[in-house]
């Protein structure tokens, strides 16, 4: 699958299109002088990337926090957080693939430069099972990879400096993207600016900067003078997502716009009457500094841009069908989906592999358009590979469960809601290689971090009898597995849940 991001039209007035696969392998650099339009651009990119990708936003000057409303975007506000607290917001994000934009409006230079690195750190460090691809754009990002040292801290710097080189180069084995967008191409680290392979260029008038591009982009210098005539909007597009040739386009409209755009001339009002007497009032008392918000609980943010963040999929036609209909498509659905997972070795399959073969079998079942989309799916799958069957939906205590499930990434869920069913029915507790199976995994290891991970979160508490068996209690339900062989062979809790 490919997936064309239209960014704007060509001078020639062609559809320019980025692709994003691509995008996500060959990171991107903008630059332009102040006002050339390289928000604007990286607002278009991040709309019409939304409903494809993951997101995280490095923002200085507080221009996307109204992604949120339209896009569902988790605003952080840096001011608001501890370097540690954003450091684990930022691997919280990446675990449950929540998009997110850091908010460093208001910050001093070294703090944002502090919390704009912790997050990075948090994105960059997630565990291997979490390196999904993301898009991770940085709007002035010469403020966070300095060339030279400005006013700032050392340690601030190298701090800042690190973040952003890991994410430039060494983000892509981990899935991260690096989109930086730069008014000065002279003020960021070379290091991080050559790491891009694509490459959008602005309006630019100093003559280093132009030296600077022509030099990256492999042209004459002669040649990048024509950067100085691009008119704001405007950018000369070249790299292996855009264009093999340079390439003129006018970056298209967006949707959302800047809180804070750049300020309209405005008729003076009439003159004020008394300006003496109000400007010049004395100022009122002294009052102590207004008092800080309290820090909100990030994980109640996630949890909330988690249960938001389904509805910007891409639009769909609506067409009307009766209650029959849709529940006799979803029999034939979960009919498709016991027939991939029948394969003896579906269980290790990767997902995409799985969504291809299903929406194949889909396809030949007439159900084309009622194909669940991957998002759709991989919930499917993982209450299939949980061994849940369609019955236990109604269950009022089973509600809970589901409730308190939907606080762990979606690919574990499965794998809590198999272990509450046992415990719901008093059966042994699985062994490892059950709950890994479940996971999609051969690892006996992965399982034992799944159970941690889950004992850390507060759903389950895990307790070893005498004997070495284990027995798994769920947090408030108090419901109780049965002892347990964490080393028993892969056999499922109830026999005929397997076959979903
Ligand atoms: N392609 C475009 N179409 C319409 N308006 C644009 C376009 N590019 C920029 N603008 C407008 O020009 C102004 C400056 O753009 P901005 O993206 O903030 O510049 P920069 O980030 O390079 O300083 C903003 O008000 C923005 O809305
Ligand atoms: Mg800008």
């Amino acid at each position: 699958m490919t997936v064309a991001i239209e960014m704007g039209q060509t001078t020639a007035g062609a559809a320019a299109a980025m692709d994003l696969e691509e995008l996500l392998a060959t990171r991107l650099l903008v630059q332009g002088n102040s006002g050339s339009g390289k928000s604007h651009l990286l607002r278009r990119l991040l709309e019409q990337s939304a409903p494809w990708v993951q997101q995280a936003v490095i923002d200085p000057e507080g221009d996307f926090v109204t992604l949120a409303e339209r896009f569902g975007h988790l605003v952080i506000e840096a001011e608001d957080h501890t370097e540690r607290g954003l450091q684990v917001a930022g691997e919280r994000a990446r675990l449950h693939r929540v998009s997110t934009v850091l908010n460093l409006e208001g910050l001093d230079a070294e703090n944002q430069m502090r919390r704009a690195a912790a997050f990075l750190g948090g994105l960059f460090d997630v565990d291997r099972d979490h390196w999904y691809p993301m898009l991770v754009v940085v709007d002035e990002a010469q403020l966070f990879a300095p060339a030279v040292a400005g006013e700032v801290s050392d340690e601030a710097r190298k701090l800042s400096l690190g973040a952003m080189t890991n994410l430039m180069c060494r983000g892509r084995k981990r899935g991260l993207a690096g989109i930086i967008a730069t008014q000065r191409l002279a003020k960021l680290a070379k290091n991080v600016a050559a790491e891009a392979s694509n490459f959008l260029m602005g309006r630019t008038f100093l003559d280093i900067d132009m030296a600077r591009a022509a030099d990256l982009l492999g042209m004459e210098r002669r040649q990048a003078e024509a950067f100085r005539d691009l008119e704001r909007g405007q950018f000369m597009a070249l790299g292996p997502a855009l264009s093999r040739r340079p390439l003129r386009l006018n970056i298209g409209p967006t949707d959302t716009h800047a809180r804070n755009s750049t300020p309209r001339l405005m008729p003076m009002p009439e003159a004020l009457e008394d300006m003496r007497a109000v400007i010049l009032a004395a100022p009122p008392p002294d009052a102590s500094r207004p008092q800080r918000r309290p820090a909100p609980d990030l994980l109640e943010q996630l949890r909330a841009a988690k249960a938001a963040a389904p509805e910007i999929e891409p639009v769909v036609a609506e067409v009307t069908v009766s209650a029959e209909e849709v529940a006799e498509r979803r029999e034939r659905v979960d009919r498709t989906l016991r027939a991939v997972l029948a394969a003896p070795d579906a269980g290790f399959r990767a997902i995409g592999v799985l969504y291809q073969e299903f929406v194949v079998r889909c396809r030949i079942e007439g159900l084309g358009a009622a194909v669940p989309d991957l998002n759709d799916f991989r919930r499917m799958l993982t209450h299939a590979r949980a061994g849940l069957g369609a019955d236990i939906a109604d269950d009022d205590a089973w509600q809970e469960v589901t409730l308190r499930a939907s606080i762990l990434p979606d690919d574990m869920q499965g794998v809590f809601m198999m272990i509450a069913r046992a415990a719901k029915e008093a059966w042994p507790c699985p062994g490892d290689a059950a709950i890994a199976r479940a996971y999609g995994s051969h690892s006996l290891r992965r399982a034992q971090r799944l159970l941690g991970y889950m004992e850390e979160q507060g759903l389950i508490v895990c307790q070893l009898d005498g004997a070495g068996r284990r027995i798994v209690t769920l947090v408030e339900l108090a419901w109780a597995t049965a002892p347990g062989d964490p080393n028993a062979d892969d056999i499922p809790a109830e026999p005929s849940a397997a076959s979903v």
